[in-house]
């Protein structure tokens, strides 16, 4: 993708995004219906639904060589990894949305040939827009933000960990979720995986683990973080597959070490 393409839309998304954000807001104590998917945690609704074909229908018009790959089913069947791709997630934090009316974002990032190139997390109630092209550093509205201090220690750092993670499940030893509680220096945790990844690239957090999230949970939140020189793998250390659902560590690159090697490869953590 050539540099004046990609700028020109970086800005058209920037625009249709805080347009969706208007249209979320103004449906904030009206959300519609809201249905169950997978299970009863996992929520959507009519304006889940109506921003996600916003954005189809916007692509479909004016950029009909690109893909979309959406959380709600409005995309594209079949996703070759070789074209332009936006990976959307509507809304990241439907039971936010719902429950608390905060604390959700909308997340775009956009893959070209593999390579993430665009990336937008938008906090809609709190109007902050975090944005990164690849190589131009990341900003939250306007103000570009810092590179991660290279030198955290897990215990002056905070860690953000659903507390599922902390109970017995099939995805990883929870004792390791466990010792990581007591070893860092406070655990938190904010119910929107892309906003978790927005905070981790502006040094609110230092590390978001999660042992399972989908490619529109973290397309957005990889190239923001990589931009302030963040790491993002999965919880062994390997590179994530784009389109694959993945358990996830995003973190400041002093800590990424540390992580893979002390606790998920560790063979006993004390
Ligand atoms: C969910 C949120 C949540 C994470 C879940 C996701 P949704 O996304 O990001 O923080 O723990 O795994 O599914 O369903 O609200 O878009
Ligand atoms: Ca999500
Ligand atoms: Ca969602």
């Amino acid at each position: 993708m050539n540099e004046i393409t990609r700028e020109a839309l970086f800005n058209q998304v920037r625009d249709w995004t805080l347009q969706a954000g208007i249209l979320i807001r103004e449906k904030i104590n009206s959300p519609g219906k809201i249905d169950i998917k997978s299970n009863p945690n996992d929520l959507v609704t009519e304006v889940d639904q109506e921003v996600e074909f916003f954005f189809a229908n916007k692509i479909k018009t004016y950029y009909p060589n690109h893909l979309l790959l959406g959380e709600e089913g409005y995309g594209h069947k079949e996703i070759d990894q070789r074209q332009t791709i936006w990976i959307l997630d509507p809304i990241d934090g439907t039971m936010n949305f719902i429950h608390q009316k905060q604390n959700f974002a909308i997340s775009i990032g956009i893959y070209d040939q593999g390579i993430g190139e665009i990336g937008f997390i938008y906090d809609v109630m709190n109007n902050n827009l975090y944005s990164a092209m690849r190589g131009g550093g990341a900003f939250k509205n306007d103000q570009k933000l810092e590179p991660l201090d290279t030198n955290k220690q897990l215990n002056q750092s905070i860690i953000c960990l659903n507390h599922y993670w902390l109970t017995e499940n099939k995805h990883y030893d929870h004792r390791i979720g466990q010792q990581l509680v007591r070893d860092a220096r406070g655990i938190r945790t904010y119910g929107s995986a892309a906003l978790e990844f927005a905070y981790v690239a502006e040094g609110a957090l230092d590390a978001y683990i999660s042992m399972r999230l989908e490619p529109w949970d973290v397309a957005a939140g990889k190239i923001i973080v990589r931009e302030v020189g963040g790491i993002t793998t999965d919880i062994h250390g390997n590179d994530l597959e784009m389109l694959e659902r993945s358990s996830i560590l995003t973190c400041n690159p002093s800590l990424h070490d540390t992580l893979i090697n002390n606790y998920f490869n560790a063979e006993k953590v004390t």
